[in-house]
């Protein structure tokens, strides 16, 4: 396993590395994230990790200095599972001296992650298009759990016509249903327990779909109900919203489905969680 950080150290890697698949990640890495390499590697062959903590899609009063990190055993992990190559780029090998271009990906951004959290997909958006650039990869992996993330990631794709297939995987689950998140290491013991409220509600919401709700409110309500007993939850949104526009919806087409998704605050950090209301 190769591992580089500056952009011509990654240019001279990645000549001998094609074609190459690329799993963009912000380390301190999980099942989840190894989940995608080893899908991306069954696809491709050859796969590219990038470790970097991506500052422009933090807002001021987020976790960016505390945001967990460790490199050494996140390039243990990425050995084990046969990453290629693997990009720990420093913050001016992403964004150099002078840096002042932006990608905006308009409309599905403004809701849900985008409404509560400004230019936070100014920033994955501007620097997945680096990660494209720099890795060429032609294919990129990502975790349905950042359902948003998807849809925005594939939107710029698609917009900007850019050559690169994106590649959405399922969530990957604790056995209890919390779904697997870097962000789950700020869990004490306590507030570990309380944040499987969040796949509680969203199972709430989609065993009322598949017995044949179809009102939104309705299923709002169910996951709200769930959400409301656990004193240790604090809500920032419950969303059942068409899948492509991520507009709320009033009431599900059974053909089309939704997605059902949340923001919790539990304790210290603020978990997000989706289940796809999928088509019957
Ligand atoms: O999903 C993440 O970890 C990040 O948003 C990404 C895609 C690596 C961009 O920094």
């Amino acid at each position: 396993m190769r591992i580089v950080t500056t952009r011509a150290e990654l240019a001279a890697a990645r000549a001998e590395a094609t074609p190459l698949a690329l799993v963009p990640t912000m380390g301190f890495l999980h099942e989840g994230h190894l989940s995608l390499v080893r899908r991306a590697k069954a696809d491709h062959g050859t796969v590219a990790v990038s470790v970097f903590v991506n500052p422009t899609q933090f807002g001021p009063s987020e976790d960016l200095s505390t945001y967990p990190r460790d490199l050494a055993r996140d390039l243990d992990l990425l050995a084990d599972a046969g990453v290629d190559l693997v990009w720990t780029p420093r913050v001016e090998d992403i964004y150099p001296g002078g840096f002042s271009t932006y990608v905006d990906v308009e409309g599905v951004t403004d809701v849900l992650e985008g409404a509560e959290r400004p230019g936070h997909f100014r920033g994955v958006a501007t620097v997945v298009n680096i990660l494209f650039n720099a890795v060429r990869p032609v294919a990129a992996y990502f975790g349905q759990k950042d359902a948003q993330q998807c849809v925005v990631l594939r939107k710029m794709v698609r917009d900007l016509a850019m050559d690169v297939d994106v590649v959405i995987c399922p969530t990957v689950r604790e056995a209890d249903g919390l779904a697997m998140s870097s962000r789950n290491a700020y869990l004490d013991e306590t507030h570990r327990a309380a944040a499987t409220v969040l796949i509680r509600a969203l199972r709430a919401a989609e065993s009322a779909w598949a017995a044949g709700e179809t009102d939104a409110d309705a299923l709002r309500s169910r996951m709200q109900t769930v959400l409301a007993a656990e004193p240790l939850a604090q809500v920032g949104y419950v969303s059942i919203a068409d899948t492509d526009d991520l507009r709320e919806i009033d009431a599900i087409d059974p053909a089309r489905g939704a997605l059902a998704s949340l923001a919790v605050r539990v304790g210290k950090p603020r978990l997000i969680d989706n289940l796809l209301l999928t088509p019957r």
